[in-house]
Formats: structure tokens, sequence, C-alpha cells
């Protein structure tokens, strides 16, 4: 794509998240930050922006988690690594004979931030990576209209580790299987704030049926379980899944008052600085 392309669709896709203000030559991220939520807000006259201070009320009236399932099985694997080995060597997950490769995780393992989505697909399962795809492409736009990446300050991963077959959705038994995992993968990780993109890796980890559009935009404690290795929760903020950004570009807006919810963390706690 020319420059003028690129530029052209960053514009086109700032547009979908609501901007309709040039605010200077280079726009900053504080701009964004401070300006448009409350913008979106009043425009749509809607009360309160998704992007504000979440008062502790709010905090409290989050979903409560359904009964924790009794898994017996913990991995214990004291690093990524081998905790990546476990995982390639699990044979309790059919997909795994199915799908051409493992996709366990890319990003920084120092990363502040560890974001969590559903199953690889076509990209992904021949990669080995995750978010490599399109919705991935989406997702390195978001993350850097905001000054995060996964070489500097996200390190992903996804809940189903090997890609279903035609993309269909993950069952609960495939999803069972690989969540020990994925529980230990954060306790090894540590990360800051979690990240769950889209419904699936938000019921899954958050335990509970509560669909994506009501978990969206509030964050709620990730309780790790017992004997995962991790003994403190992390705040997790849901946010809609890329590709469903994709299918519904009007679900961008909220998107963006999310992420912004993320950086302001970020911001309080020294994780990301501001773009100058
Ligand atoms: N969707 C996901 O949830 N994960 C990927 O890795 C790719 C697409």
């Amino acid at each position: 794509m020319t420059d003028a392309r690129k530029l052209l669709a960053d514009l086109e896709w700032q547009v979908g998240f609501g901007a309709d203000e040039a605010v200077g030559d280079v726009p900053t991220l504080s701009q964004w930050g401070q300006r448009r939520p409350d913008d979106i807000a009043a425009k749509a006259g809607q009360g309160s922006p998704a992007a504000t201070v979440i008062p502790a009320s709010v905090i409290s009236a989050a979903p409560k988690p359904e009964p924790r399932p009794t898994s017996t099985f913990r991995s214990s694997a004291n690093s990524v690594e081998a905790l990546r080995e476990e995982v390639k060597n699990f044979d309790g997950c059919a997909l795994r004979h199915t799908a051409m490769n493992l996709v366990f995780a890319d990003g920084n393992p120092a990363a502040s931030v560890m974001m969590i989505g559903e199953a690889p697909g076509e990209d992904e399962d021949r990669q080995g990576l995750p978010f490599v795809g399109v919705s991935g492409q989406l997702l390195n736009q978001m993350l850097s209209y905001v000054g995060l990446s996964r070489t500097e300050n996200v390190y992903i991963s996804n809940i189903i580790f090997w890609r279903p077959p035609g993309n269909r959705s993950p069952t609960d038994a495939e999803i069972s299987a690989c969540l020990p995992f994925t529980e230990r993968h954060i306790a090894l990780i540590k990360p800051k704030f979690l990240v769950l993109l889209g419904g699936v890796a938000a019921k899954s980890l958050l335990h509970t049926k509560e669909g994506i559009t009501r978990l969206r935009g509030r964050w709620v404690d990730y309780v790790p379980p017992v004997g995962s290795g991790l003994d403190h929760p992390i705040p997790c903020l849901p946010i809609y899944h890329p590709a469903y950004l994709l299918r519904t570009p009007a679900a961008k807006r909220q998107a963006w008052g999310d992420i912004l919810q993320l950086v302001k963390r970020l911001r309080e706690t020294n994780d990301l600085k501001n773009k100058e």
C-alpha cells in the first residue's frame, strides 16, 4: 500500500471509531484520551462515556462468577518455555490432530498487558502464531494507535491452542481441556492487566455465562484458581473480539472507549508514557 493509501485507510478506520475532528498537525494520544470519550458520549446523548473512570459501585456490580468447576489437572510448568513443551505434548485435546501447528503465544513475556483470544484461525494455524490474520491486523492497528505493541508491552495467547476445523467455535470440552494451561500461562506471565478478547475468553476465565456485550468495558478481577501458582487477582478488561469489530463496524466506538480505559490504567501505573 502506498503511504497515501495507508493514511487514507487509517483515517477511514479512525472515523469508524467516531473521530470527527483534527486537533493538531500530529494527533496525540492525550488529545484522543481527553477529548474523544466525552465527545462521543455528548454526540450520542448517552450519559457517561465508556472511557471515564469506573466508580467503585460499578465495579462491585460486576457479574458474580459462577461456581468454579473442579478440575483435577494443574500444570506445574515453571517457565513459559516448559509450559509450551507441556502443551505441545498434551494429548487431551483432539484438535491437535487436525491442526497444522500449535499456536501458543506471541509478544513480550515481560509485558504488562496479557491479551487472550479464542482460538487460532487458518492463518494462525499455518504460521503457528496467534492473531496474524485479518483480525490480528486490526488488533495491531488498534494497539499501535495508543503506543502498544507485541514487541514492547503486549503478550498474547488464546484459550485454545489449536485451530478448530473450519474455524468452528470450540466446544466446552475443548475449553476445559486447555484452560488449566492458560491459567498457568497467566500465573507465569503475571501481567499487571489482562484483556480478554471476546466472549469465549471472557466466559472461560471469568467463569460466567454473561455475554460479551454485558461484560465488555467493565474492569473485573480475574481470580486465579487455587493451585495455578498465582496468589493475587489481576485487573481484567473484557473487550470485543477484533473479528466481531470487522463484522460490526458500529461497535468500534465502544471498543475504542475500552482501549482508552486500558491506556488510562497503564498510564496510572507508569506502564505507558504519554505520547508527545
Ligand atoms: N482469533 C482468535 O481468537 N485468535 C487468534 O489467534 C486468531 C483469531
